[in-house]
């Protein structure tokens, strides 16, 4: 068996900075406030930080439209903020880790505003530039990802340049060798300063087809999700191969990319010993019956086995090779209480269940803000409320595809990003403790109750489960170590599982359904019951979202298994 590095035996964190804490009252978390907060990181048991971008920015996109690689954001700090809040984690073992936008850079960036002064400029190429179709019009019918069309008309220099999300957000050119020596020094930059790892955003996209062909066309915009046309293109590896030679391999960093849609066959030349990155997200299991499409008024239900199914995958995936983050919640999701449990499930229960399988299960827990708390989607009445870019497309495809504004909106509340970037609930005070100014959102009431500093004083409340949790997680060779291996199957209520390591086993077993569900595994007779969402047992049956984990020498049943 391989030592486990750093990064597999620890929690990582993720903060969505403007949401965090702000130390200035400007309504806008900050640096210094995530700095005021490393304590209560470390009472977690995290290693590491993953902040959202933090780089000057126009926050079209809050921060993932970056104007300069290697500057500050003035509303989030300065450089010696920066320098600071590097310092004092490290002082409690916990690492910072960047987030790395490259597949596009802010209109505001100076590259681009060169890029598009001429045509002649010396940075045209950095940029992907095309002329109109014969009519006119732009040169394909794809959907950017925040909708709209992904091409965007330069009146000045008579082209179109693409972007994958927003038009404020223009795709960069990987082809051009002298685009991605300026991002290596970008992240080198970065690890100079002594950042300890990387988050690499939408990296599927870098590498552009040979030939820009419409897609079919999918929505009431007679435009086609540009997804399926741009993903994972032939030679994408290439690249990456080299960004990872002279940017971070051999350095004692993590990495993980954005990377939906990696299939298990190419897993390995992304991640594990041949791999260029460390880790990937992979997102089946939180997009769950997403349309192919993309629009959000098209999504379909899904049942817990597919849920599983997922699960099950992307574990075996990396059952030899590689490894994976564990997330059920970051900052394009919608609460996980809300994604994974029926709609009149009890909070506390529901997130301590979901608690249960993330530190589980075989890999990195990644942590989003406030998920610890337990904080749930929120329902603004308007759209005018909400701050997402993407929400925003998808109001408005919902309505051409003939929804009413008020069922357009139901599809906000359920899938909108900002559920999950209303600011922290720190405590009973004003704002919830998270400024003493108006927050740059605004935040529902009923987070109050929510809020950190009580639950810190309360031995049953979420907060105290994580705690719980990270630290059985930590101190197990089994959930470290341990193989996985799935149980009842085919149920409908009941996930169960277990790991396996050496001749010990931790089995686990959620309730997803709010009714009760029975069960019959002859092992836990010979079993330790050893953490729970509820004071006791009840042997046979699981209540409505009951979490159970039992401990135990690989008995019987394990006879021939190995
Ligand atoms: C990633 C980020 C998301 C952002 C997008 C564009 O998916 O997680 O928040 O909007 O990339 O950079
Ligand atoms: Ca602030």
């Amino acid at each position: 068996m391989d030592a486990l590095k750093w990064w597999q035996k620890t929690i990582v964190y993720e903060i969505y900075t403007k949401s965090f804490c702000d130390s200035n009252g400007d309504g806008i978390g900050d640096l210094p406030g995530i700095t005021s907060k490393l304590d209560y990181l470390h009472s977690l048991g995290v290693g590491a930080i993953w902040l959202t971008p933090i780089y000057e920015s126009p926050m079209v996109d809050n921060g993932y439209d970056i104007a300069n690689y290697c500057s500050i954001a003035p509303e989030y700090g300065t450089m010696e903020d920066m320098e600071e809040l590097i310092a004092q984690a490290k002082k409690r073992d916990i690492r910072i880790v960047m987030d790395l936008v490259f597949n596009h850079t802010s209109d505001r960036h100076a590259w681009f505003k060169e890029s598009r002064s001429s045509r002649e400029n010396e940075k045209r190429d950095w940029y992907i530039w095309e002329d109109a179709k014969a009519d006119g019009s732009a040169p394909t019918n794809w959907r950017s990802i925040f909708s709209g069309s992904a091409w965007t008309l330069d009146e000045r220099t008579g082209q179109y340049y693409l972007h994958t999300f927003a038009s404020e957000q223009p795709d960069l050119n990987w082809e051009n060798p002298k685009v991605r020596q300026a991002l290596y020094q970008a992240a080198s930059f970065w690890l100079d300063k002594g950042v300890g790892g990387f988050r690499i955003d939408a990296i599927v996209y870098i590498k552009k087809p040979k030939a820009f062909l419409d897609a079919d066309v999918d929505g009431p915009d007679g435009l086609g999700n540009i997804h399926p046309v741009l993903a994972n293109q032939p030679g994408i590896l290439d690249f990456l191969r080299e960004f990872g030679q002279q940017v971070f391999a051999e350095k004692d960093i993590f990495t993980v990319a954005e990377a939906n849609g990696v299939s298990a066959n190419e897993l390995n030349q992304w991640v594990g010993k041949e791999g260029v990155f460390d880790m990937l997200f992979e997102f089946s299991h939180v997009d769950l019956g997403s349309s192919p499409s993309g629009l959000w008024s098209e999504n379909k239900p899904w049942q817990l086995t597919d849920l599983k199914k997922a699960l099950r995958d992307s574990q075996l995936a990396t059952a030899k090779n590689g490894w994976y983050p564990i997330f059920f919640e970051n900052h394009d999701q919608p609460r996980g209480i809300d994604h994974f449990f029926p709609p009149q499930a009890d909070c506390v229960l529901a997130a301590k269940a979901l608690a249960t399988i993330f530190f589980t299960l075989r890999g990195t827990p990644f942590i989003y803000e406030g998920q610890e708390l337990g904080l749930h989607n929120m329902k603004f009445s308007s759209i005018d409320q909400y701050d997402d870019i993407l929400s925003k497309g998808q109001y408005g495809l919902a309505l051409q595809n003939g929804y009413t504004p008020a069922k357009a909106l139901e599809f906000i509340w359920k899938f909108s990003r900002d559920n999950a970037r209303v600011p922290m609930t720190w405590s009973d005070a004003l704002h919830n403790g998270f400024s003493a100014g108006q927050p740059w959102i605004s935040i529902p009431p009923e987070y109050t109750a929510l809020n950190a500093k009580s639950q810190a004083e309360q031995t049953d409340s979420v907060l105290a489960y994580y705690q719980g949790m990270a630290k059985l997680r930590q101190e197990s060779e089994v959930l470290l170590h341990g193989r996985y291996e799935e149980l009842l199957q085919e149920d409908e209520k009941i996930y169960a599982f277990r790991r396996i390591f050496d001749a010990n086993e931790i089995l686990v077993l959620v309730n997803f359904s709010t009714q009760e569900a029975c069960f019959e595994l002859a092992e836990l007779a010979q079993m330790k019951n050893l953490y729970g969402n509820y004071p006791d047992v009840k042997p046979g049956a699981l209540r409505s979202l009951e979490a159970r984990i039992y401990c135990g020498r690989c008995g019987a049943h394990e006879a021939g298994g190995k």
